[in-house]
């Protein structure tokens, strides 16, 4: 089984991003053959430092080794490394539907918040079509907000198939459960973010042990001192989420094992938990940042191996369409 899933390389990666994406993408290597890219290319769709995207994009290609993709047996690789991309991202074009497009609420979201809106913010989901269709991927991991997205590409695959011969396999999303969302420690009924969360609330993957047990220890907990899940509780709730991610034990086992305790003893060890959990992701993280030699290496495997895989639906799609091949 072929799955694909692109990572933007913007922003600082939180322990929300880790829940709902890092953990779920090391768990999917096992099921087949999987791509994981770096997409560069849909990062400038908005306003942002070139300096900035060239450090990002190192950052992250590094966190994904760090949190478990195996470069033996997972392509990860850096989406300009890999010219088809671009090209499918032109020739799907004609088979996308300029009003479908202009429905996206995340074009519109994003296009309200821009001064300049750009008209790669607008073309963005042919692209992401690209991306997934050219490694004719059955599944795809994506967050929540993505699904419109995702529903667009199915409808481009179809639509090719049907007006050039049947070319590309017709992708499925794979969504986070609902219990993968990580809230902010300050606002729990907000989802962690580093845009629309409060700082002291977000765990950031790359914290140092001290901020990181810090934030757990003064996140809110909720009237009452007794550890359990439920709608008055969502700070607690959301404590135990945490610690089940940290620990793998079940929510339900964590309430029966606090349950005479007070959140004392609880906050500390989701504290620790935490900090276990993070410190060797850390301590490989910084090590390959550091070795950019070796992070470049590890890049170009992937982007060969990606290559390989793209190349040979590109050609189809340049032949179905009717484009003269070089000799
Ligand atoms: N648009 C996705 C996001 O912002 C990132 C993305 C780009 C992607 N290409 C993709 C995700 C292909 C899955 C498959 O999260």
């Amino acid at each position: 089984m072929r799955i694909f899933s692109g990572i933007q390389p913007t922003g600082a990666k939180h322990f929300g991003n880790y829940s709902g994406g890092f953990r779920q993408y090391a768990a999917t290597q096992e099921q087949g053959d999987a791509f994981f890219c770096v997409v560069d290319l849909h990062s400038i769709t908005v306003d942002y430092d070139p300096a900035d995207l060239r450090e990002r994009t190192l950052d992250l290609a590094a966190l994904l080794f760090a949190t478990g993709l195996d470069p033996a047996r997972s392509t990860v690789f850096v989406q300009s490394h890999v010219k088809a991309h671009a090209e499918a991202a032109w020739l799907l074009g004609a088979v996308t539907s300029y009003g479908q497009l202009g429905r996206m609420t995340q074009f519109k979201d994003k296009g309200d918040r821009q001064e300049f809106v750009s008209a790669g913010l607008f073309t963005y989901p042919i692209l992401m079509a690209g991306d997934i269709l050219l490694y004719n991927a059955q599944k795809v991991p994506i967050g929540d907000d993505q699904r419109q997205h995702l529903e667009l590409a199915r409808d481009i695959a179809e639509r090719f198939n049907a007006r050039f011969g049947e070319t590309f396999v017709v992708p499925e999303g794979v969504y986070p459960e609902v219990g993968a969302r990580v809230m902010d420690l300050q606002e729990p009924t907000k989802k962690m973010s580093t845009t629309g969360g409060t700082p002291q609330g977000t765990l950031l993957l790359l914290d140092p042990p001290d901020v990181l047990r810090k934030k757990v220890k003064s996140a809110v907990t909720d009237s009452g001192s007794e550890v359990r899940r439920g709608d008055d509780k969502p700070g607690v709730t959301n404590l135990i989420d945490i610690l089940s991610v940290c620990t793998g034990e079940t929510a339900g086992a964590i309430e029966v094992r606090y349950e005479a305790g007070g959140y004392g003893q609880f906050k500390s060890d989701v504290a620790d938990a935490v900090v276990e959990l993070l410190e060797p992701i850390q301590a490989r993280y910084h090590e390959l940042r550091s070795d950019p030699a070796e992070l470049n290496r590890l890049l170009g495997i992937g982007a060969d191996k990606a290559r390989e895989a793209s190349l040979p639906t590109l050609h189809a799609i340049y032949d179905r369409m009717g484009f003269v091949r070089p000799a």
